[in-house]
C-alpha cells in the first residue's frame, strides 16, 4: 500500500480477467469512502491486442505484455491471476517473492504438486495468498448459508447441485487450454470446482466422493492458428487435436453432516451457457439458488401455515449480505448478477491487505488445495468405475 491507495493489476486480460477488471474498478463504489483508494494500475497479457483493448476498455492506466512487468512494478500492491490453470504457479510464486498480495483464480493451479508448491510459497509470503471463488459472493448464496446456519431449515438431508454450461457443444470450437490436463481437469475442473466450493460453503465439509463416471463427447478440435481466448471461435489449420479431460462429470459425495450430495457438471448442456443451480433440503423447509436468476432465491420453512405454505420466491434486497451500501441503488428488487459478485471479491481482497475486517475473508491457497484434492478424488473413482473415495 502507498500513500493510503491500493494499486492493482490483472495478469490475463480474457474472459475472466475483464470480470477481474471491472471489479476492481466498481470496487471503490462499494460500502463507503473511509477506505484506501483504489489505484487502476495495469492490465498484463502476452497478447498485446487483448492488454490494450482491456486496459482502456476497464480505465487502467496502462498495458503490460508480462507478468514480470508487474512484479517488478513499485506501484502495484494487488494482482488477479487469471491466466490458465497451468500456469498459474510460475506467475503466483513470481509475485509472492515479489511481496504482492494475490487473488489467484480458481482451481489454484494445473497439478496437485503445483498447488502443494504454492501452498508452502504463500507460507513463507508477507502477501495475502487468496483464491477467487467468485459465486460465495452471491448474496442469494449468503442468505441461504445464514438460514441454515440459523437452523431455519432444520437439519440438511440433501444437497443437489449441478453446473451445466454448453461452451464445449460445438464441435468446431478450436482447441485450447481448457481441453488438455487429463480426466478431471475439463468440465470437472473448470465450472464443476465451483459447484464443489459452493456445497461446502452452504452445506459443510465433503468426506468421501463415490460413484464418479466421466463422458467426453467431442474427442478431437480443430487446432488453432494464433492464440485464443474465452470460449469464442477462432481460425484453424485444419488439424485436429485430441481432447484429454472429460465434458461431463457426474458423482456423488458423503458430507461430514452425514447427509448425501448429487452432483453434475457439463460444458455441453444444449442452451445452459452458464446453469450453476443448487437446492439444498432440510428436515424443516428447503432452498434454492439459481445463477440465471442471481437476485432471488426459492425457500420453504414450517413456520407458516400448511394452507398457504409453499415454495416462495425472495427477491433479494437491502435485508439480505451485500446490498445496503453495496449497490449504487441498495434498493430491493433492481437485481445483480455476475459481475457484481466479482465486484463484492475485489472489495473484500482490498479490505484485507487494508486490514479493514466486515466482509468474509477470501478463501486461502489451502483451500484451494482442497479443491483440487476433492476434484483428484472424483476423478479416481470415474477411473474406478465409481468407486468410494475418501478425502
Ligand atoms: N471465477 C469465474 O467465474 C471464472 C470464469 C472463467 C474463468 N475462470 C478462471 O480464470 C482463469 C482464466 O480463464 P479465462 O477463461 O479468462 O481464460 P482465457 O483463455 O479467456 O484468457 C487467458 C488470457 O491469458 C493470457 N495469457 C496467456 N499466457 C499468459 C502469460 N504468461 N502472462 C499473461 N497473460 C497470459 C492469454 O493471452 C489470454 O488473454 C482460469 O484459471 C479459469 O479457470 C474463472
Amino acid at each position: 500500500m502507498t500513500q493510503n491507495s491500493i494499486g492493482v493489476a490483472v495478469i490475463g486480460g480474457g474472459m475472466a480477467g475483464r470480470a477481474h477488471a471491472a471489479g476492481y474498478r466498481m470496487a471503490s463504489t462499494l460500502f463507503g469512502t473511509e477506505r484506501p483508494d483504489v489505484r487502476l494500475v495495469a492490465i498484463a497479457d502476452t497478447n498485446q491486442a487483448v492488454a490494450d483493448d482491456t486496459a482502456k476498455r476497464y480505465g487502467y492506466e496502462r498495458a503490460e505484455y508480462s507478468w514480470q512487468a508487474i512484479a517488478e512494478a513499485d506501484d502495484i500492491d494487488a494482482v488477479s491471476v487469471v491466466v490458465a490453470n497451468h500456469l498459474h504457479r510460475e506467475i503466483v510464486e513470481g509475485l509472492l517473492a515479489a511481496g504482492k498480495n494475490v487473488l489467484c483464480e480458481k482451481p489454484l493451479a494445473g497439478s496437485i504438486a503445483d498447488a502443494e508448491s504454492m501452498v508452502a510459497a504463500a507460507s513463507k509470503a508477507q502477501g495475502i495468498a487468496s483464491v477467487g471463488y467468485t459465486y460465495r459472493r452471491s448474496p442469494a448464496v449468503q442468505a441461504i448459508a445464514n438460514e441454515l446456519e440459523a437452523g431455519r431449515l432444520g437439519d440438511i438431508v440433501h444437497f443437489d447441485g449441478r453446473y451445466r454450461a454448453d461452451y464445449s457443444l460445438d464441435p468446431t470450437g478450436p482447441m485450447t487450454w481448457r481441453y488438455r490436463g487429463g480426466q478431471g481437469t475439463g468440465a470437472l475442473a473448470d465450472v464443476g470446482s465451483h459447484l464443489l466450493d459452493l456445497a461446502e460453503y452452504v452445506a459443510g465439509p465433503i468426506v468421501e466422493v463415490r460413484g464418479a463416471q466421466f463422458s467426453t463427447v467431442i474427442t478431437e478440435r480443430p487446432v488453432p492458428v494464433g492464440v485464443t481466448y474465452g470460449h469464442t471461435k477462432a481460425e484453424t489449420t485444419g488439424e485436429m487435436a485430441a481432447v484429454e479431460n472429460e465434458d461431463i462429470a457426474t458423482f456423488t459425495v458423503q458430507f461430514a453432516g452425514g447427509f448425501v450430495g448429487t452432483f453434475s457438471a457439463s460444458r455441453v448442456s444444449h442452451c445452459n451457457p452458464d446453469g450453476l443451480s443448487f437446492d439444498v433440503f432440510g428436515t424443516k423447509g428447503s432452498a434454492s439458488w439459481a445463477l440465471e436468476r442471481a437476485s432471488e432465491f426459492h425457500i420453504s420453512t414450517t413456520d407458516i401455515d400448511d394452507t398457504v405454505n409453499g415454495r416462495r420466491q425472495v427477491i433479494i434486497g437491502p435485508q439480505h449480505p451485500y446490498i445496503q451500501g453495496g449497490l449504487p441503488m441498495d434498493a430491493g428488487g433492481v437485481g445483480h448478477g455476475k459481475a457484481e459478485f466479482f465486484a463484492y471479491q475485489a472489495r473484500a481482497f482490498l479490505d484485507q491487505i487494508a486490514g479493514i475486517s466486515g466482509l468474509p475473508e477470501l478463501p486461502d491457497f489451502a483451500h484451494g488445495l482442497r479443491g483440487m484434492q476433492i476434484v483428484a478424488a472424483i476423478a479416481e473413482s470415474a477411473a474406478g468405475n465409481g468407486i468410494a473415495v475418501k478425502i
